[in-house]
């Protein structure tokens, strides 16, 4: 007011010249008539001694008023915005690389991060998936949990399913990084794999991929070359069963229960995604994983002896991985449909099929893997003497 009225010449000419919003008699009408509502308030409530009936309505009114009584129920959120997610991350599918981003991401975000100490146990009985189930639905919200673990049907057990996520790849790129981590370690270190798998024999170590894959070694067959399938079929017995089977239920469970099945091959497009569709817990994920810090933190160099198999036995794993292969295809293509839904080209050249055969780099940039081993075989064996 002071102002106003200190440079009343200058003020009017100088404020419209700049532009600025100039009050409609209108505007000032409606200023005016407030202001004398506040003061026959004003005079009601000193004339009354209280504040007068109006007043109190109005103010009963406002204090009670909520969003929801003012406007209906908020418009159906276009992305869920779950407070529960299961990450059942499948071996040597990059999880290691994502569990490091869930380090960081779960101190900038706030949000619990709860892990296991279990490795190499996929597969649970009843009880002790009544256990886990109920471990992890009293975890402080928001969680994210993350284990090695096949699927786990929370309803079973009369609690809430969480939401699920995921990240697969090439089945046959994910068996021989298997195949050589379990032999050779990672860029950590030559050494690294003595203390991985001291058990392992000479003979085993150094077993030709080639003889592995061609003379039937039980490593190079099924049932252990079903392995990503029962990730997303879950603990039933038939799950672990390479067929039609856990193949439908595994898809149907994708469908129904998570959220995001990304591709290793498309990384940044899943994090991207993850980003969009769980901002509390993936805000700024691809920052950080393109941030040269981060980069030198994990050292992706891969340096272990992987030889690429002649083409005669990639071709045998790949007819051995059918199932594993159709529901890999699966998922690519619902990855590749969500991915223009937002709006994300694939920037992924389109390879010659078939791309089994395309060799594999021998020096290949790699997320970091799990320095984990996957023990969790035995009963593979016990099937194959069947
Ligand atoms: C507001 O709340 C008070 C007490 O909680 C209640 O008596 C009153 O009826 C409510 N008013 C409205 C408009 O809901
Ligand atoms: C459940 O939590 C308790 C206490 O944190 C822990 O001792 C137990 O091992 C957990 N069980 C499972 C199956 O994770
Ligand atoms: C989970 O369990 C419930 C209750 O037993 C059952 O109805 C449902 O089909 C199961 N879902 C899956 C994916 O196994
Ligand atoms: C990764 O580790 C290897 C072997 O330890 C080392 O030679 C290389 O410089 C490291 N790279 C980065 C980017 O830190
Ligand atoms: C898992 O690893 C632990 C040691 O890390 C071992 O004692 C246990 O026998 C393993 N379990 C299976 C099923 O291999």
């Amino acid at each position: 007011m002071k102002k106003k009225g200190g440079e009343p010449k200058d003020a009017g000419g100088g404020l419209a010249r700049r532009g600025l919003p100039r009050c409609s008699v209108r505007d000032y009408g409606l200023c005016m008539a407030s202001l004398l509502l506040f003061c026959l308030g004003s005079l009601f409530y000193q004339v009354n001694g209280g504040p007068p009936q109006l007043l109190l309505q109005l103010r009963s009114y406002l204090g009670n008023s909520t969003f929801l009584d003012d406007h209906g129920p908020p418009p159906p959120k276009i992305l869920p915005f779950p407070s529960q997610v299961v990450y059942n991350r499948v071996g040597k599918c990059g999880s290691r690389t994502v569990v490091l981003l869930l380090r960081i991401l779960s101190e900038r975000h706030g949000f619990n991060l709860v892990t296991s100490d279990i490795h190499n146990k996929t597969r649970l009985t009843k009880n002790e998936q009544m256990e886990l189930i109920r471990n992890i639905s009293t975890a402080e919200q928001p969680y994210l949990f993350t284990r090695h673990v096949h699927f786990l049907n929370f309803t079973r057990f009369g609690v809430e399913q969480p939401v699920y996520i995921n990240i697969i790849r090439d089945p046959v790129n994910r068996f021989l990084s298997n195949y050589f981590f379990r032999r050779f370690g990672d860029w950590r270190g030559e050494q690294n794999h003595m203390i991985r798998t001291p058990g392992m024999k000479e003979e085993e170590r150094y077993l030709d991929i080639n003889r592995c894959i061609l003379e039937n070694y039980p490593e190079c067959s099924n049932p252990r070359l079903f392995y990503i399938i029962p990730y997303f079929c879950g603990q039933h017995p038939k799950c672990r069963d390479p067929g039609e089977w856990a193949l439908e239920r595994a898809k149907q469970n994708v469908n129904e229960n998570f959220l995001l099945v990304g591709i290793l091959e498309e990384l940044e497009d899943v994090l991207l995604l993850l980003e969009r569709f769980l901002p509390h817990y993936f805000k700024d994920v691809l920052s950080i994983y393109k941030n040269p810090e981060h980069r030198k933190l994990g050292n992706l160099t891969v340096t272990v002896k992987k030889t690429v198999p002649s083409p005669d036995a990639i071709h045998v794993l790949y007819q051995r991985m059918k199932y594993e292969y159709e529901f890999y295809y699966y998922i690519k293509e619902q990855f590749h449909l969500l991915k223009r839904k937002f709006g994300l080209k694939s920037n992924i050249k389109p390879l010659p099929r078939p791309e089994f055969l395309i060799p594999i780099p021998l020096e290949t940039e790699e997320p970091i893997e799990d320095n984990e081993e996957q023990n969790d075989e035995k009963w593979l064996e016990d099937i194959y003497k069947r």
